[in-house]
């Protein structure tokens, strides 16, 4: 952007309307009328549409494109300056075209992919009129229980980082003309910072982060972020150490601004600012919008302290007009660089160009759903099932489910475009291959039912159980990260019946599965997958794909187990710790996951051994596919650093890839480390690389014990 179109815009506003840019109201609101207004007089800096369209009876209706251009329209032709409305939306895993929650996508490990699903997300909520998508959430959490862990893409920094980095590519690159014109949307990284590590799980709670752990692990993604040019930033509702994170001149200037050079600007969470009355860090409206502002908050979202009283916190001398010009440029400079001001207004789409796109957007869909279903245990091979298959029973309350594949924060999407698991078997078996147990059947009904069946002449018996979408998201968070009730009772009682058990657990978190696991032939889990779930799956119990997910983040075998996440620090005693009644080990590792065929490491090799501090680490390695089926090898790629000025984890990711091989085929793959990658910020608060000893470990997942040593040297 041109800083002189940014200082020409600047200089022409009022003090009031400078304070308009600061301001977002929510569009769909009661008063129209005084809306308008207040839009007319360059009081509203950005609308947040918030409401739901399919939500059933208690439906809202959001805006259309025209009642969107037309509020745009009073921005641009009625107020004096005819600065245009930025218009934001949750648009968090796809738009009408509902994708695996992040937390699914990020079973993939294929960036590619993500960047495509978020693309994809960007022309249909450009085309609605969005031009602001408050995602990718960065936060790691490391605590299931935390509703909020769906929404994002898991426990490593590195790989959350990454995945971050794709999705922002996704929403804002374009090769030529501006932004807006392309159908991309404004990424906003979120919620800095701190957020997912809520006490207890428990949502919007307090959060104690030391400094070490801050910028070796909570940092990190935004950082990738902010290099990947996220264009706005949000803080979070939480207290961190005696703080609200919207009230942080420390975090949200010192660090985010300054060590990180942030140019676009910070918006709120909803209410956060005003929140700092409630935390006790505020004594009223005008105290807030103060603190909130010189912490670093550019535009408050949806409650109304800066609106009621920045004029008059300057006026008393309390807020100079530099640090409003520094939050009003950052506002301009963004909706200068989407190209806001060159068109304004979103064209009604072309209804032939709405049915290309979505022939497109079901099957990148599709694609994500086969890519992050994760195969946890196949006895016998009993999966893939193929259509030789002579009878199967479908069972578990989720076999017919719509809503519930939707997941958290799909409030464009509608059920009636959800392909179900029913559906889906339906497509993919004759009738009189399958026998399924009724919509509004209960637990006992189900059991009952297929107790009733002759199991002779079954092949497998498919459950599908699981969590709704309502019970993961903001504000669901939950005691005991077990399947709901009545569930696991289900699945013991399908076991008796002596027929191959292949259990289909969808859910928007973690979940303890151990006695599901006792009494499974096959475990598939599936993070809530959004449109294409039933399809998407099918491609995997079939075999129509391989099964090439892979989990983002440890699951334990008891949720008195958490916090448990693969990148624990070395402690004292490793031989000891444990508890009395269980050992500290996950039930499913970060980077877990089956595929359908066998892949074998050899010969990794390493350009050298000994590397100066700041050269990249080039590392060769062949796989081999020595199983029966064509399939795709998740290579992972861990370092451990042997001794450092302060605590690192006994390993963390530095790299991975994907390689399809056939039958025997062999590759030989360079995978270049750059040396960042091994790098931490020390207690003098610098990113440094310490010489010494290294290692590096490959293989499948966080426990793979291939390792390769190199040092580095000054
Ligand atoms: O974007 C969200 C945020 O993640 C949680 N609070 C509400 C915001 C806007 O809807």
């Amino acid at each position: 952007v041109d800083e002189r179109l940014v200082e020409d815009k600047l200089s022409q506003l009022s003090l009031v309307e400078k304070i308009g840019q600061l301001c977002q109201e929510t569009a769909e609101c009661a008063d129209m009328d005084a809306l308008r207004e207040r839009i007319r007089g360059g009081k509203v800096g950005s609308l947040i549409l918030a409401s739901t369209p399919f939500a059933g009876s208690e439906a809202q209706v959001c805006l259309t494109v025209a009642e969107l251009n037309e509020l745009q329209r009073v921005a641009v032709e009625e107020s004096r300056r005819g600065v245009p409305l930025l218009f934001g939306r949750d648009i968090i895993h796809g738009h009408r075209t509902v994708f695996p929650v992040p937390l699914g996508q990020a079973c993939a490990w294929n960036l590619e992919l993500i960047e495509a699903c978020s693309a994809m997300a960007a022309l249909e909520a450009s085309r609605a009129g969005v031009h602001w998508t408050f995602s990718p959430m960065l936060d790691i959490a490391r605590d299931p229980r935390w509703g909020r862990v769906v929404e994002g893409y898991g426990e490593d920094p590195f790989y959350v980082g990454e995945c971050g980095a794709a999705v922002i590519r996704g929403y804002q690159n374009v090769a030529t003309g501006s932004m807006k014109s392309q159908g991309k949307l404004i990424a906003c990284a979120k919620h800095f910072i701190g957020y997912g590590a809520a006490e207890g799980g428990r949502d919007y709670n307090t959060t104690e982060i030391t400094e070490h752990s801050l910028y070796n692990i909570y940092v990190p993604p935004f950082e990738r972020a902010l290099a990947e040019g996220c264009m706005t930033v949000m803080s979070a509702f939480n207290e961190i150490n005696g703080e609200s994170a919207s009230g942080s001149r420390r975090l949200l200037s010192g660090i985010l601004k300054e060590r990180l050079r942030f140019q676009g600007f910070v918006v709120s969470d909803w209410a956060s600012v005003w929140e700092m009355i409630e935390h006790g860090l505020a004594a009223d409206e005008s105290d807030a919008a103060r603190i909130a502002m010189h912490a670093g908050v550019d535009m408050e979202m949806v409650t109304t302290t800066y609106l009621d009283c920045l004029e008059a916190l300057h006026a008393a001398g309390q807020l100079p007009m530099e640090r409003i010009d520094d939050a009003v440029r950052r506002v301009l400079r963004i909706k200068l660089a989407y190209g806001l001001f060159e068109s304004p207004l979103t064209s009604v789409s072309v209804a032939s160009d709405l049915v290309q796109t979505q022939t497109e957007a079901r099957r990148l869909a599709r694609q994500a759903v086969q890519e992050s279903v994760v195969l946890l245990k196949n006895e016998k091979e009993i999966l893939p099932l193929g259509r030789k298959e002579q009878s199967l029973l479908l069972v578990g309350p989720l076999l017919h489910e719509r809503d519930a594949l939707l997941g958290t924060w799909a409030m464009d999407g509608n059920p009636e475009d959800v392909c179900s698991y029913s559906d889906a078997a339906r497509a993919e078996w004759s009738s009189d291959q399958l026998l399924m147990s009724d919509e509004r059947a209960s637990m006992d009904q189900m059991l009952a039912y297929a107790q009733a069946q002759d199991v002779n002449r079954l092949d497998a018996v498919i459950v599908f159980v699981g969590e709704p979408a309502t019970r993961s998201g903001e504000n669901h968070c939950i005691t005991e990260i077990e399947l709901p009730d009545g569930q696991v009772e289900l699945v013991e009682g399908l076991a008796k019946l002596e027929c191959p058990l292949i259990v289909v657990v969808t859910s928007g978190r973690p979940l303890v599965l151990e006695r599901v696991i006792d009494c499974a032939s096959a475990l598939v889990f599936n993070f809530h997958g959004g449109v294409e779930s039933g399809t998407g799956l099918l491609d995997v119990l079939v075999g129509r794909v391989d099964a090439t997910g892979r989990l983002p983040v440890s699951f334990p075998k008891t949720t008195g187990q958490i916090p448990i996440y693969y990148n624990r620090k070395r402690v004292g005693r490793p031989w000891a710790g444990a508890y009395l009644n269980m050992d500290a080990e996950p039930q499913f590792t970060f980077g877990a996951g089956l595929s359908y065929t066998d892949f074998e490491l050899e010969g990794a090799t390493l350009d050298k051994i000994n590397y100066q501090a700041g050269e990249d680490i080039q590392l060769n390695v062949s796989i081999t596919n020595t199983g029966q089926r064509s399939g795709v090898a998740q290579l992972q790629i861990y370092a451990e650093d042997l001794v450092s000025s302060s605590s690192r984890p006994k390993r963390f990711l530095v790299g991975f890839l994907r390689s399809h091989l056939d039958v025997g085929q062999c590759e030989a793959v360079d995978y270049t480390i750059p040396s960042e990658r091994l790098s931490f910020v020390n207690r003098s608060q610098d990113r440094v690389i310490e010489p010494g000893e290294f290692r590096l470990y490959l293989g499948f997942d966080a426990s793979c014990e291939m390792m390769v040593p190199f040092n580095i040297s000054r």
